[in-house]
């Protein structure tokens, strides 16, 4: 299969296996029953195929795994009610007390407090690596003592790049697995895995879901940590995705691969639109020739996405005009949908942020990011154009 059919038909040549249906049904239920007691036991005890309860196992949920499993080549994939789900329950999965992590800055505003509120109350040391030069940083600064090398590429929100197969080689030199937070890249422009990385995950909530009405996240890996993230993680923690949500994110599949080649296309014509624009300071996109880490980017990803920040002249204040002043985009956190987003990170979707980590991060007061959609460039454009004439 090629890379426009893997979506739409994938691992859901559906066969006898859900009664012939095209699409898989949504098994919307808590409990799966046993025919008797001991076909009951042996469920339980995994001697016999078959699911008991949703929370650890339905079939809905399992059909969206197996999908994002073989979308990104992975072994496995254990599916989580939301992005942070994912994450956390990746952590915890690999990491005990007197463990440290090194971690790329900056990072969406949600992780950034778990592993510097919550991680540090379990005797978890978290060191953070500025995404701009990080394979020479980690260089430095690996040791034996390092159990977790986690980066975001493209970084959320100044859409820098990591180069994920160096720093993998890097990592697993010392014995150190690499997590790769690939929310913004996407599985159709961005395979860590096939890069050596050891874990991929998502927010499914963003392009996955692709019609921002789904919250979802998914961890891509071997088949070991799977397990364990199934049997203990969600088995225990619970942060289970539900079978509707499940449904959803299939359903966003099958047109992954139409949205995301028109989100590439969109991002690359508005970010050049930007570059260009004299109310326009400084513009980040991998796709243009422009950004410093655009040779990294051009050699691990078939696509640029379509995530843009960019500053203003003006600052805030010019910021502040923009959003207020757009008609057809909308200012709204959150990434991926069909509709253009903007928003602006130090007060949004970065607030948890300390002002020095803002400022050391490069999430400066005039910084906004933009997630391009899939309407017509021409009219985004057009949009942003009348509201940059206003400032
Ligand atoms: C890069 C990235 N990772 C993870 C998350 C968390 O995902 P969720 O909101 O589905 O929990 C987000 C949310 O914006 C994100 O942008």
């Amino acid at each position: 299969m090629r890379e426009f059919t893997k979506y739409v038909h994938g691992k859901e040549i559906l066969g006898e296996k859900f009664t012939r249906s095209l699409s898989v049904p949504i098994y919307q239920t808590a409990i799966f029953t046993f025919s008797s007691a001991e076909e009951g036991a042996s469920i339980i005890a995994k001697e016999k195929e078959g699911y008991f309860y949703t929370r650890l196992g339905n079939p809905t949920i399992r059909a969206f795994e197996e999908k994002m499993a073989f979308l990104e080549e992975g072994e496995d994939a254990c599916a989580f009610a939301s992005g942070m789900a994912a994450i956390s329950a990746v952590i915890f999965a690999l990491i005990k007390t007197g463990d440290e992590i090194l971690a790329s800055y900056p990072i969406y505003g949600c992780t950034y407090t778990l592993f510097t509120s919550i991680l540090p109350n379990f005797g978890v040391k978290v060191e953070w690596l500025p995404a701009r030069n990080f394979t020479e940083e980690l260089k430095r600064k690996i040791s034996k003592k390092t159990k977790l090398v986690f980066i975001e590429t493209p970084t959320n929100p100044t859409v820098e790049v990591i180069d994920i197969k160096e720093s993998s080689e890097i990592a697993h030199r010392y014995g150190a697995k690499v997590v790769v937070d690939n929310t913004f890249a996407t599985t159709f422009n961005q395979k860590p895995l096939k890069l050596n990385a050891d874990i991929s995950l998502h927010s499914a909530t963003k392009y996955i879901s692709g019609h921002g009405d789904t919250l979802g996240g998914i961890v891509i890996g071997d088949k070991e940590t799977i397990k364990n993230l199934k049997e203990n993680l969600i088995r225990n923690f619970g942060g289970v995705l539900s079978p509707f949500n499940a449904w959803l994110l299939l359903r966003g599949l099958k047109t992954m691969a139409l949205r995301m080649s028109k989100h590439n296309e969109n991002g690359l014509k508005v970010a050049q639109f930007l570059e260009n624009h004299p109310k326009v300071k400084k513009v980040s996109y991998p796709g243009l020739s422009s950004h410093p880490q655009y040779e990294i980017a051009k050699k691990q990803m078939s696509g640029f996405s379509s995530m843009i920040a960019f500053e203003l002249k003006g600052g805030r204040e010019a910021g502040r005009k923009l959003m207020n002043n757009i008609k057809l985009c909308v200012c709204a956190v959150s990434l991926g949908d069909t509709a253009t987003l903007i928003e602006h990170p130090a007060s949004m979707t970065h607030f948890s942020y300390s002002k020095e980590d803002l400022e050391k991060s490069g999430i400066s007061e005039g910084l906004v990011r933009m997630s391009v959609g899939i309407e017509d460039a021409e009219d985004i454009i057009e949009d942003l154009e009348q509201a940059l004439a206003k400032i």
